[in-house]
């Protein structure tokens, strides 16, 4: 991966990825942004909360954007390879039929079956491999199969493209006193952040969310580098070995604190979000979950948006969980 710092990030660079995102020949959208009180459903949290609807984004989640911006700006000879536990996986897989290159996604055996199904469904090779292997079979794809490898968080063509969310967010509330946004491997968390930081709201608080079982970035804060764990979480998308050297530079200049959330309290917040009419899968229920336990600090009568970052959850996952 090119050498690239936090400071080499422009205002400029990311607008200019907006423009690429959005018109991308992938259909990505501009996705909706509500009040907590359209929803009907009473909450008893004393903010005026936001949620920035990417469950209703085109293949089901915010990946498309960061997709959209790689395969824009990359090479696409050859095979192409990436790791993912599905979401990014799906949008790699759309894009790859869409242009016609080929592919293969390197899978934790913890995802769900369905999803590999569907990555195959677009003609994409799918091999699932213990979590703690992924990088090992990749590196393995890369070197002895001269495969061309796409990270699916540590990549800056990837993060400027999530990072178009945090344009559309200033867009609907030009100044949000807390914006609070999950973390996998950080890339969406570090796009989001440098935008809301580079266009000058200092006052903005921003938070990153992440599963106990899975707080690979919580860990790189205290030790001050990027580092990994044995992740594990009802979360699969929030639980990758170890997070982007990219991401925790720029999620170290721009996001306020990590909080952590249990995988019990993730499960309660897909359940309340469903009540209020809201398709939307563990890894995309994170920090709407932290929101509502009070992990946040000093949000009383405050302006907070909520990302709900992905809808991809089946019927047989969403009725196994408690009401
Ligand atoms: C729905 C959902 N939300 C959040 C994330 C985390 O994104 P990142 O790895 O950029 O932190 C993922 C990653 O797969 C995801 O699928």
């Amino acid at each position: 991966m090119e050498e690239l710092t936090a400071d080499s990030i422009t205002l400029q660079m990311l607008k200019e990825a907006r423009d690429t995102v959005m018109s991308s020949p992938l259909g990505v959208i501009n996705t909706p942004m509500i009040p907590w009180c359209q929803t009907t459903l009473p909450l008893h949290v004393p903010s005026n909360i936001h949620l920035k609807l990417e469950n209703m984004q085109k293949t089901g989640s915010f990946k498309i954007r960061g997709v959209a911006n790689q395969f824009a700006r990359k090479s696409r000879e050859g095979i192409l390879v990436t790791m993912s536990a599905g979401n990014y996986g799906k949008s790699f897989a759309y894009a790859s039929k869409h242009y016609g290159s080929k592919g293969k996604v390197v899978m934790p055996e913890t995802a769900p079956m369905s999803r590999s199904l569907l990555i195959q469904s677009f003609g994409i090779e799918v091999e699932r491999v213990p979590t703690s292997c992924l990088i090992d079979v990749v590196s393995r794809c890369v070197q002895e199969d001269k495969m061309t490898f796409l990270h699916s968080y540590n990549d800056l063509d990837l993060i400027a493209g999530h990072a178009s969310i945090g344009f559309e967010i200033l867009e609907v509330v030009p100044d949000p006193d807390v914006v609070v946004v999950c973390c996998g491997g950080g890339g969406l968390l570090a796009g989001v952040a440098a935008v809301i930081k580079l266009s000058g709201l200092e006052k903005t608080r921003v938070y990153g969310v992440e599963p106990k079982g899975a707080c690979t970035m919580y860990r790189s804060f205290i030790e001050k580098k990027p580092v990994g764990m044995d992740s594990k979480s009802i979360a699969s998308g929030l639980a990758p070995p170890f997070a982007g050297a990219l991401p925790y530079a720029l999620c170290k200049k721009y996001v306020e604190e990590i909080v952590l959330v249990t995988d019990e309290e993730i499960i309660s917040a897909v359940s309340i979000l469903y009540r209020a009419g809201l398709v939307v899968e563990p890894s995309g229920s994170a920090a709407f979950a932290a929101v509502i336990n009070n992990m946040i600090p000093d949000i009383m009568g405050k302006k907070v948006v909520v990302i709900l970052t992905g809808g991809n959850i089946g019927k047989d996952e969403l009725t196994s969980f408690p009401d």
